[in-house]
């Protein structure tokens, strides 16, 4: 944490891909900031494009007053990533870092506080490091941010996620049929987990625990053999299999975009239908997870994140990130959650729980 002058103004922006819960945060932020606080607060428009262009204006409290229960983000968002080398020169990626500080200082900012994801917290955490004051909340449906319990968003698409699982049972039960659901989490499975779980699935593949399409099959073919006559497998849209897992990046990407079919639940769904001559049918829930009205709990997570942040404006706290540690809200430094995923320990107890239930992870040991 460093020690500055409490906040008089700050800027606000939301970035990365959107979640419930970010209006929640952003009304309780605003509300703290400037109700409580008497500070003035600049919206920034699509994440940090809207900085690098100077796309701002004055938020009031008519702006926010509505919005605890909106999905999306009043702010809009953007995944521009100021910092990333891409086909343009150093000198170019350093202007939009160049731009991003000189319009900090034009618009008079003390603190910048940003909602986002990994990428938001890494670009923060460097910028942090370049002298401006930010503060981070996080935020993201895949909970896979570094340094705090649970982000906002995943408890509304754990929720939507698992009604989808539940609306499945019945109709691959009255045909017989597995049906494979692939849900988000490029990089982590603790969605595809939870909901997996919660939604009584047979098996759930997550990028964590790399799938041998030999024991799915088996595992399908024993419950038919116990008279089950469906499966459902929840499948996470970044799992992998074990050939996957010993080819270099390079061959991975090009063996996926050749055997992906329309998508990973696709491919699994024409695998599963090879190894047990079953039918299967596929849904990719997309981004009905990402969408509407956040449950309960992420709004009073996300509200808690907002308050705590326009608090530690107040009192000229910077370089951190809001944070939940078991039940209490707190904050880490910046570069705990820079550069780096939190994905599912191996010997998390939702693993465990999971094959106590008799759901296959697709691995060797729980079939
Ligand atoms: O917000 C995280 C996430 O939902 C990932 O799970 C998903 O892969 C990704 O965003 C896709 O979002 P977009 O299409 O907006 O890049």
């Amino acid at each position: 944490m460093t020690k500055g002058f409490p906040a008089k103004t700050i800027g606000i922006l939301s970035a990365g891909g959107d979640c419930p819960g970010l209006n929640a945060a952003i009304k309780a932020l605003c509300s703290t900031a400037s109700l409580k606080n008497n500070m003035k607060i600049i919206g920034i428009n699509d994440g940090y494009r809207g900085l690098i262009e100077g796309r701002t204006r004055e938020i009031t409290h008519d702006d926010y007053k509505d919005i605890m229960n909106q999905g999306g983000t009043i702010l809009g968002s953007s995944r521009i990533k100021p910092y990333k080398t891409e086909e343009d020169s150093e000198s170019k990626e350093q202007d939009k870092v160049s731009l991003i500080k000189e319009n900090y200082h034009k618009l008079g900012l003390d603190c910048l506080i940003v909602l986002g994801g990994n990428g938001t917290h890494s670009t923060a955490n460097r910028l942090s490091g370049e002298g401006l004051n930010i503060i981070g909340l996080p935020k993201t449906i895949d909970n896979d941010i570094v340094g705090t319990d649970f982000s906002f968003g995943f408890d509304t698409a754990v929720m939507v996620a698992t009604e989808s699982i539940d609306r499945h049972h019945s109709t691959a039960k009255s045909h017989g049929r597995v049906m494979v659901i692939e849900l988000m989490g490029h990089k982590v499975g603790w969605l595809a987990l939870y909901s997996g779980i919660a939604g009584s699935a047979d098996i759930i593949l997550i990028p964590e625990i790399p799938y041998n399409i030999k024991n799915i099959g088996n595992h399908i073919k024993e419950n038919a053999g116990k008279g089950k006559n469906y499966s459902i497998v929840v499948v996470a849209e970044g799992a992998i299999s074990v050939e996957e897992e010993q080819m270099n990046r390079k061959d991975r990407k090009k063996f996926r975009t050749e055997t992906m079919y329309s998508s990973i639940a696709g491919r699994i769904a024409h695998e599963i239908e090879m190894e047990t001559m079953l039918e299967a049918r596929t849904t990719v829930l997309g981004y009905a997870q990402r969408g509407g009205t956040p449950s309960a709990a992420d709004r009073i997570l996300a509200a808690s994140f907002g308050y705590a942040a326009a608090e530690h404006a107040a009192k000229g706290e910077y370089g951190i990130m809001m944070a939940l540690n078991g039940s209490k809200i707190c904050s880490v430094p910046l570069d705990v959650p820079a550069g780096k995923i939190k994905t599912v320990p191996l010997d998390h107890h939702l693993l465990s729980t999971a094959k106590a239930l008799g759901i296959s992870l697709g691995d060797l040991i729980s079939g």
